[in-house]
């Protein structure tokens, strides 16, 4: 109609949504607003209506029909079946060639079907993930793009002026059709676990092993941020460590109860690994180990038989320290292996072209995960599209043989004073796995084809071979 005159319509103002509302808002472009509450859509606008030109709606038809054609919507509502309900109540409003975006957290699968179910009826169905946070969402995130070529080409525009910059680059993608933006926003997600964990395993080890305060650590995370280290979620740790709580005086990470939550994100990832039989040892570790400490009756049944502290050892501070900050890089190498492992992985599965660079460049910005590092991969991947492994690439080659043997100190320091490090660990020993010239997998062949006659190869001559292991000698 002739009132139709935003670029872009929103609908689902909670936090997120309103954030990304006045993020475009604040672009230049003109956005129809909505929420279900009509409440919540008018207090945008009294509250942020002089931060750009926001048409408010209040019903799904005011929005439609505010919207220049061909219309995108932004849906911004709870995931899972309220995000099904809008769209199904949105669907019929709409004309061909229009495009229905979820930049919600949804699951790629529910990405692929939405998508397929909205392609019928002559629309686009665009799955976008956003990734930093609420503050990312209002002052430039992160955005992974899953669509059409025509829903990305009405959305660039919007999309690349309210993403981080990076070096003049933009932190967005087309990163491929239907679920791509959402897989490759899952695996962020579990790269994230990872990275996590793998930090506060570094700060377990410093404080029992060499008896630091976390103010201390907080010193030492400083330093690192300086260095190859150099990331937000680094910059956090030191930040963190170094807030006393206001009432007891104490550290305030001595106060907050040891219990780590988790959306599912990580779950996904693992799940969807498993299924596409990529090893993300780090991920996987990472997100057992948020089981571990959420099981709280099993934790104190267990301290109640086999109590201990963790020994404090005799080494050497600043020797320690780097090996720490060695055996970190080293196994964050590992975590970022893995995780673009299964995005390759998952991309030849689902039919998707995906610039594995351009993923790496658009996390260099507006994300938790954002990193000096991901320039590193970046390259990597501009020199060898085609890569088998990010580990052997020279950058990261060098890290991983250069703090070889910090990381196999830090870990036996580890293991023999009782300080639980699973990612490090497991990083580690999917590091030798995978340089081993010879794997006990031989035997587990061995016994496959002894108890389930499932077969083996030979290293000496082509077939599959079969051994009747009762009578043969
Ligand atoms: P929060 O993020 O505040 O916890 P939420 O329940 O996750 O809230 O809902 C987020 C957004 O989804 C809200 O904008 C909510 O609309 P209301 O403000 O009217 O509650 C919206 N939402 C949730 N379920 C919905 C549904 N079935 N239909 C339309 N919008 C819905």
């Amino acid at each position: 109609s002739d009132d139709a005159r935003a670029t872009i319509g929103l609908t689902g103002l909670a936090t997120m949504g309103r954030n990304l509302a006045r993020n475009i808002a604040r672009n230049g472009h003109t956005i129809a607003v909505h929420n279900r509450t009509t409440a919540k859509m008018t207090a945008l606008v009294d509250e942020f209506g002089d931060e750009g030109d926001f048409v408010g709606c209040e019903s799904l038809e005011d929005l439609v029909a505010a919207i220049e054609r061909p219309r995108a919507i932004l849906v911004m509502v709870k995931a899972g079946e309220a995000t099904d309900a809008v769209v199904d109540e949105l669907v019929p409003l709409l004309d061909e060639g229009d495009i229905v975006v979820d930049a919600g957290n949804a699951h790629y699968r529910d990405t692929l079907r939405r998508q397929e179910a909205l392609e019928e009826k002559g629309l686009h169905f665009v799955g976008m993930g956003v990734s930093g946070g609420e503050e990312g969402a209002l002052h430039g995130p992160s955005i992974m793009v899953g669509g059409s070529d025509h829903a990305f080409e009405v959305l660039q525009p919007v999309v690349e002026s309210i993403a981080a910059v990076v070096d003049g680059t933009p932190c967005s993608a087309h990163i491929g059709s239907d679920g791509a933006g959402h897989f490759v926003k899952m695996v962020h997600n579990g790269i994230e676990y990872a990275d996590m964990q793998l930090i506060a395993e570094s700060y377990d080890l410093l404080r029992s092993v060499l008896g630091l305060e976390p103010t201390e650590i907080a010193d030492v995370f400083d330093e690192w941020n300086g260095g190859d280290l150099e990331s937000f979620l680094i910059e956090m740790t030191a930040v963190v460590l170094r807030h006393t709580d206001a009432e007891t005086g104490k550290p305030f990470v001595d106060v907050v109860r040891d219990a780590a939550e988790q959306k599912g994100t990580g779950r996904w990832t693992v799940q969807d690994a498993l299924d596409l039989g990529v090893p993300i040892t780090g991920i996987a570790e990472a997100t057992f180990a948020r089981s571990l400490s959420g099981h709280t009756e099993q934790r104190a049944a267990a301290r109640e038989v086999f109590s201990t502290t963790p020994e404090s050892a005799d080494v050497d501070r600043d020797t320690f320290v780097d090996q720490v900050r060695a055996a970190l890089y080293a196994s964050k190498v590992v975590a970022y292996a893995q995780g673009f492992d299964q995005i390759a992985a998952g991309a030849e599965e689902h039919g998707w072209d995906i610039d594995l660079g351009e993923v790496a460049t658009i996390w260099r910005g507006g994300c938790i995960i954002r990193a000096q590092f991901l320039d590193r991969i970046r390259e990597a991947y501009s020199d060898e599209p085609d890569l088998t492994t990010l580990l052997t690439t020279p950058y990261f080659a060098h890290a991983v043989t250069d703090g070889a043997d910090a990381w196999r100190e830090v870990v036996v320091a580890a293991v023999r004073g009782g300080v639980p490090t699973p990612a490090f660990s497991s990083s580690l020993a999917y590091f030798d796995g995978l340089r081993r010239d010879r794997l006990p997998a031989a035997l587990i062949q061995a016994l496959r084809d002894d108890f389930g006659a499932h077969t083996y190869e030979r290293v000496d001559r082509d077939g599959t071979f079969h051994t009747r292991w009762a009578e043969e000698g």
